[in-house]
């Protein structure tokens, strides 16, 4: 067995162990550690939530005074306590749906998006720089001054004009990439923080 399937294999153990329905609730829980972004009472905005790992993980940190919306295009098992909106990030009835249940408050935006993924890395990357660049446009519409946002993007040569973009909305944006993260994947992560 490789090293990268044995890491796989330990976080799908992990997360089976603690009741999560994914193992990217791991990487969350691993950034949040490092970075403090949830807290309790808030409003957080997860996109690309299925099947809703990353809100189990958000619902515990916010706590009953705050709010954790969902939205995916696809359809999740209902969680208790979560609000869960069905449909595309780019549209604007689900964008409208989110500032209605928010009351245009939203304190912190994560997008764990992914294209459906080929296996072609370039394609993969456009599609996900693509997707990030959507995800951006809404928190542009949606995050509070001074809010916080984690974005998972592929690397590759659009990457750094990526965060340009991102420095011209944030105060501040951190690289980084969790242990649960497995190192083969081209994934990482962009903590930003302060929404100017
Ligand atoms: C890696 S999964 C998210 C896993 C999730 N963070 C968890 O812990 O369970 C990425 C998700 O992004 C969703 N997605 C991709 N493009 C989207 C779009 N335009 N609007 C909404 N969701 C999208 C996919 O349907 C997929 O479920």
């Amino acid at each position: 067995m490789k090293l990268t399937d044995s890491k796989k294999d330990q976080f799908r153990r992990l997360a089976r162990d603690y009741g999560y329905r994914s193992r990217s609730a791991f990487k969350l829980k691993q950034i949040n550690n490092s970075y403090r972004i949830l807290n309790k009472g808030h409003c957080v905005v997860d996109i690309g939530c299925a099947p809703g790992g990353w809100i189990q993980v958000a619902l515990a940190e916010v706590g009953n005074k705050g709010k954790v919306i969902g939205v995916d295009i696809k359809k999740i098992e209902p969680l208790k306590d979560a609000f869960v909106i069905q449909g595309n990030i780019e549209h604007e009835d689900i964008i409208n749906s989110i500032l209605k249940i928010s009351n245009s408050h939203v304190d912190v935006v994560l997008s764990d998006l992914s294209p459906n993924v080929s296996g072609n890395w370039d394609l993969d990357h456009a599609r996900q720089i693509d997707l990030s660049r959507n995800a951006l446009k809404l928190c542009n519409r949606i995050l509070k001054k001074g809010g916080k946002a984690v974005f998972k993007v592929f690397q590759g040569d659009m990457l750094n004009e990526l965060i340009s973009e991102l420095k011209k909305e944030f105060k501040r944006v951190i690289i980084t990439k969790p242990t649960a993260s497995r190192q083969v994947s081209s994934e990482i992560y962009l903590i930003c923080i302060d929404k100017l």
